[in-house]
């Protein structure tokens, strides 16, 4: 079948700066995400939870233990996860010393502080929802906040520069039903039956980059979606997803990525 033309391959592929520019900067913080802004990342991955007080929290682990100094300041606490915690003890954490003495002092963002950074610049966000089973009311929630920012979702949507992504596609459908005109997609690798579900309503299927081989990609543009594979750091691997046809790579140095897209 010929290959529609809203599938083709995207060339360049979006580069998109996976928490950040992680490799260098702590990950999934403010600092990180301007890192990746500035590197010229075309959209930034963030991955978001919950809190026990219904604020969304950016941060890729279900608990604070290993991108923070919890364990010093919480020494006596058992429950160190997210979805056990409000926000206001999140927002004491010290986000960045992890990382490395000179990120000391750096926070835990809120959703809303990222789409206030990203609401003015021409950078696009694909959020991942991180286990939505654990926290209900978290898709209600996301919705809410990417309404409250003044512009922000009508200029997003317009650009092609909003994407929800999870890897719980029960959480997927329920997200598209309650927000249809956000752009969703599905991280894994889908049989070819769920591939053409799918179709029907998804925009991206997001493998990672060891399950990307070239016919699967290509039955994904020949469905009418896009893909974009995580995560490829290492530049031959760079190379090698865009020959299997990648629309976008997901990247911990958007700053190497970028270079390899320019020679394109
Ligand atoms: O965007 C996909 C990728 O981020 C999934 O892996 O574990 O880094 O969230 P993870
Ligand atoms: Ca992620």
């Amino acid at each position: 079948a010929a290959v529609p033309e809203s599938a083709r391959v995207r060339v360049p592929p979006l580069v998109i700066a996976h928490r950040g520019a992680s490799a260098d900067w702590p990950e999934n913080t403010i600092p990180a995400f301007i890192a990746g802004i500035d590197q010229g990342a075309d959209m930034i991955e963030t991955d978001v939870h919950m809190s026990a007080d219904g604020e969304l929290i950016i941060m890729h682990d279900t608990t604070i233990d290993r991108t923070t100094d919890a364990r010093t300041l919480y020494p006596d606490r058992t429950d160190r996860s997210i979805a056990g915690m409000n926000a206001a003890q999140i927002a004491t954490l010290d986000a960045g010393s992890w990382k490395g003495e000179q990120f000391a002092g750096i926070r835990v963002p809120r959703l809303a502080e990222v789409l206030a950074l990203v609401h003015d610049t021409r950078t696009g966000l694909l959020l991942e929802v991180k286990h939505p089973e654990r926290y209900p009311g978290i898709a209600e929630a996301i919705v809410d906040s990417l309404r409250a920012l003044p512009n922000y979702l009508d200029r997003a949507l317009a650009a092609g520069m909003l994407v929800v992504q999870s890897a719980n596609w029960a959480f997927i459908s329920e997200f598209h039903g309650l927000a249809p005109e956000i752009p969703v997609g599905v991280l894994g690798r889908p049989c070819p039956d769920e591939l053409q579900d799918f179709a029907e309503w998804v925009d991206q299927v997001n493998p990672e980059f060891c399950a990307a081989d070239p016919d699967f990609l290509t039955a994904i543009h020949e469905l009418g979606m896009s893909s974009l594979v995580w995560t490829v750091d290492e530049l031959g691997e760079m190379e090698r997803a865009i020959d299997v046809g990648a629309d976008g790579i997901i990247t911990n140095t958007p700053d190497r990525l970028v270079e390899v897209v320019e020679a394109l």
